[in-house]
């Protein structure tokens, strides 16, 4: 198999929609990451996920819906929930939820709750509108790999394994979504810090926002995806503050471009240090470092301070990637 690109006209989105409801695996671009979609009533097609990407089981998906609609007859929403929903979809929040029966076991790896979320992407808006189903999608990456964030992205890691990806230009976020477990709508908890950030969500609900603790070992497995390695290149990845000096064979990925001369190894994230542009840029440098043979990426982490935003999902990544068996 040869994954074909679809340019997004409107033949294009019409016929991928007609594929996706007859169970086929298409990667669609959001504003967050391009994620791996399928039909989310499929049980057949859901699995077919879990191949391509070579995911665990064990490792639950987020349902993707227009709205709050169509959101409704899959998981049981409370007062919270709906609040969030009306305020921050369509966007990058997936919201965890008791999941209602017609939710395959297969998306939820047999657990009680579904995540779900409404993304912002245009393109993810119009597919979702002509398929009239939700989708399943996780990042459109093979597990463990850095997550892509351009068509391009999608095939170098799974275009020998799925047929269909839709060509939306690169990603406007940059990282994922956040993750918040409202089960307790009196008690959120964040399980993956993402795009919407803790602050935001302290400000508008007039709550405290817990976040799980991802790092250490008697941590309860509250989500797959706060497994210490993920998001990582194969080039061992370390997180260190910017010497001035790169030694032979590493390279250094800097958080803002260095005033003078650029160096041949090292790579920047953003032109000035804003930060949503640190997001945008974070898994195309990444990748473009792991790409160029060194023996090890030398990151420089963001200041520890600002852990109510966004800052703190990009370390999270960050943490991730660096993190060793
Ligand atoms: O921005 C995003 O969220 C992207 C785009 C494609 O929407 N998707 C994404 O999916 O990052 P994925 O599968 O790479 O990450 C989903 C995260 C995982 O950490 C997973 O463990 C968690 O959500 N998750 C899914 N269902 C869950 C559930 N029922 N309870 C707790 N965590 C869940
Ligand atoms: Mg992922």
């Amino acid at each position: 198999m040869q994954a074909r690109f679809h340019a997004p006209t409107s033949a294009n989105l019409r016929r991928l929609a007609r594929a996706l409801r007859n169970g086929a695996l298409v990667a669609i671009p959001t504003e967050t990451v391009y994620g791996l979609a399928a039909h989310a009533l499929d049980a057949q097609a859901c699995r077919a996920i879990f191949r391509a990407k070579r995911r665990p089981a064990n490792d639950p998906l987020i349902v993707h819906v227009l709205d709050r609609a169509q959101a409704e007859p899959l998981a049981e929403f409370n007062d919270t929930a709906r609040r969030l929903a009306r305020r921050f979809w369509p966007g990058p929040l997936t919201l965890v939820l008791p999941k209602k029966p017609v939710v395959p076991g297969i998306v939820t790896s047999g657990g009680p709750t579904v995540a779900i979320r409404a993304p912002a992407h245009p393109l993810a808006r119009r597919l979702l509108r002509l398929a009239k189903i939700p989708l399943a999608a996780p990042s459109a990456n093979l597990f463990g790999y850095i997550s892509p964030t351009t068509a391009a992205h999608v095939r170098d890691g799974l275009g020998a394994r799925i047929p269909h990806i839709l060509d939306g230009g690169a990603c406007t976020v940059g990282v994922e979504s956040t993750v918040l477990d409202v089960t307790d709508p009196r008690r959120p908890r964040i399980l993956r810090p993402g795009a919407v950030t803790a602050r935001q969500l302290e400000l508008f609900l007039g709550m405290r926002v817990r976040q799980a603790r991802s790092r250490g070992s008697n941590t309860p497995k509250l989500s797959p995806g706060l497994l210490e390695r993920h998001y990582s290149p194969r080039t061992p990845l370390v997180l260190r503050r910017w010497s001035g000096q790169l030694p032979a064979g590493v390279a250094g990925v800097l958080q803002r471009r260095p005033a003078g001369h650029p160096w041949k190894h090292l790579f920047w994230l953003s032109r000035r240090g804003a930060l949503n542009e640190v997001a945008r840029n974070l898994y195309d440098v990444l990748r473009q470092a792991d790409a160029g043979r060194y023996r090890e990426i030398r990151v420089e982490p963001l200041p520890a301070a600002d852990s109510g935003g966004l800052a703190a999902a990009i370390n999270d990544r960050l943490q991730r990637a660096a993190a060793r068996h």
